[in-house]
Parts: structure tokens; sequence; C-alpha cells
């Protein structure tokens, strides 16, 4: 009796459908079944490690450490973006569908091209210090807890697929593992820059309408959402859309602002008792032969 046979007598057999294909050229995609024995604590990654050394050399994919902590096989396993390393297959029943991720184009069978992250990456702004009063680099430990959960991140960029802005439209949106990033940086109690301007403008940070679907499938479970996004969203409306903060803001603090706010001020109340008369006088008179009402 063979290796296999023992196996497939002792836990039976896994039945995979994979998603093969050549690049984003519709005429190779297809699917293929295989046939697994089942193993004690099987993941879907070792499946797949069974087909290419024992029935199809040839069907890509790609892992690196099969530990959940380099991010490299994030796959779409029945339809949810997962990671094949930390999916057992003891968890799903019946026949398992594995395809790439779909939010990025495809080179080969489950492998796809995540170079546009690397991109956005370089698009943030770095962390940049603050000049503390004395130069005291101190802070305390709750300070750096905020943004800690932000570093657990192993760039799967799962969050990314499954965000359906960048799935199905073709906005500027940088992502929730691009927003997780910022919000790293601005969270961190050193550093000194505002990201509320790139968020807005750049990062396209209003087009997430905070459906959660990122924060519920990250596998080192980051609230993505709750801690990070809204707290950004919260940021960009302080920033630009509060008109108390915005009043705040603009408030003279020097003689030369002072004299510069108040000549405008002058002016504009100039031009405007200049017009108002010319306009609204005749606009009154008009009204009334329109309504036929008397003259005083
Ligand atoms: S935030 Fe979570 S889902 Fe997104 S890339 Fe990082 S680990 Fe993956
Ligand atoms: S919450 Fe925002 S970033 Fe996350 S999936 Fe939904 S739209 Fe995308
Ligand atoms: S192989 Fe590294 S996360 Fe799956």
């Amino acid at each position: 009796m063979s290796q296999r046979e023992v196996l497939e007598a002792n836990l039976g057999v896994v039945r995979l459908k994979v998603l093969r294909g050549l690049g984003d050229d519709p005429s190779t995609s297809h699917y293929d079944t295989y046939e697994v024995p089942r193993e004690e604590g099987m993941v879907v990654l070792n499946a797949i490690h069974y087909i290419q050394a024992h029935i199809d050399p040839s069907l890509s994919a790609r892992w690196n450490c099969k530990a959940a902590r380099c991010g490299s096989c994030s796959a779409e396993i029945n339809g949810k973006p997962r990671l094949m390393c930390k999916t057992r297959v003891d968890t799903i029943e019946g026949e398992i569908t594995v395809e790439p991720m779909k939010a990025f184009p495809r080179l080969r069978d489950l492998v796809t091209d995540v170079t546009e992250n690397w991109k956005v990456a370089a698009m943030i702004p770095a962390f940049s210090p603050r000049s503390p009063p004395g130069n005291d680099w101190r802070f305390y430990q709750r300070d750096v807890d905020r943004s800690r959960e932000f570093r657990r991140c192993i760039e799967c960029f799962l969050c990314q697929d499954v965000c359906h802005v960048i799935r199905e439209h073709e906005a500027d949106y940088i992502g929730p593992r691009w927003v997780v990033k910022a919000a790293s940086l601005d969270m961190h109690p050193m550093d000194g820059l505002n990201r509320s301007k790139f968020m807005k403008d750049s990062g396209g940070l209003g087009y997430c309408n905070i459906t959660k679907c990122c924060q519920e499938i990250c596998p080192e479970h980051i609230v993505i959402t709750d801690d990070a996004i809204i707290p950004e969203k919260e940021r960009v409306v302080d920033r630009y859309y509060d008109p108390l903060v915005w009043l705040y803001r603009n408030i003279p603090r020097s003689q030369e602002k002072f004299e510069f706010t108040t000549k405008k001020i002058l002016k504009a109340a100039f031009w405007v008792a200049l017009v108002a008369p010319v306009v609204v006088i005749p606009m009154i008179y008009l009204a009334k032969a329109l309504l036929h009402l008397p003259f005083p």
C-alpha cells in the first residue's frame, strides 16, 4: 500500500478546485480539480504543495514562511480573502475553491502582481520627528500602545483585496493597508507631521464608506476601520471641515497678520456697502412692481 493509499484510507481526501491561467488573458483561465489525501492539521497550502509535488508541478503559488508571518500566500478561498497557510481544510465543508486575489493583476495561477502597493507606500509622507521641548525624547508606554497594533501588519494585502473601492472602482484611494500605515505614523508620539492634506487629496480617504470588510478579514486582527480609518477621517474633518477649528486656526496671532486680516475685512465691507444699494434697492422696486405693491 502506498503512502497516499494509507492516508486516504485513514482520513479520506480533500477536493480542491484551483483557478489556473496566465496573466490577464481570459482565454487561459480554467479550473482544475484535484484530490489530495487529507492529513491531520492540514492547511490549504499543504494541499497546494501536495499537488505541486505529486500531481501537477506546473501549478504556481507564492509562499514563504508557512507560519502566517510573511503575508505571501494570500488567495481567495471559497471566495473569501485568506492566507492559505492559516486556513485549515477541516474548517471548510465540501470542495475548496482556491483563486488568486482579484484586486491585483494575475501573473500565473495563484500568483498576483502586488507591485502597485510599493508605489503607494512610497507616496506616504515618512516619519518626521518633532522637536520636543528641551530635546526630551522620553514618552510614555500608553502613548506608543495606540499605534503598536498597526505594526503587526504582515503586508498580506488581503484588506486591499477585499476593499470594494480598490476592487471595483478606479478611484484614487490608497486602501486600508496604507491608511493603517499613515495612522501608525500620525499616532506616533514623536511624529510632528500632519498627514491630513495627503489623506484628503492624494490618499482619497473620502472614498472609504466604512463597510468594515477589511477589518473582518485581517489575519492579524488589526481593527483597521475603527482604530485607523475612522481616526484618520476625523483628523481630516477637524482640519478642513470643522468651522470652529477653522476659525481658531485663522485667528491672527501676530501684529502683521492682524493688520493684514483687518485690511481684508474692511475692504470686503467697503465693497458690500457700495454694491448693496446698487443691487438691492432696484431689486426691491422690481419685486414691488411685479407684485403690484404700493411704492413709498
Ligand atoms: S492590515 Fe491586516 S489584512 Fe491588511 S495587509 Fe496588514 S495584515 Fe494584511
Ligand atoms: S472599510 Fe473602507 S477601506 Fe475597509 S473595505 Fe470598506 S471601504 Fe474599503
Ligand atoms: S506562507 Fe507566509 S503568510 Fe502564508
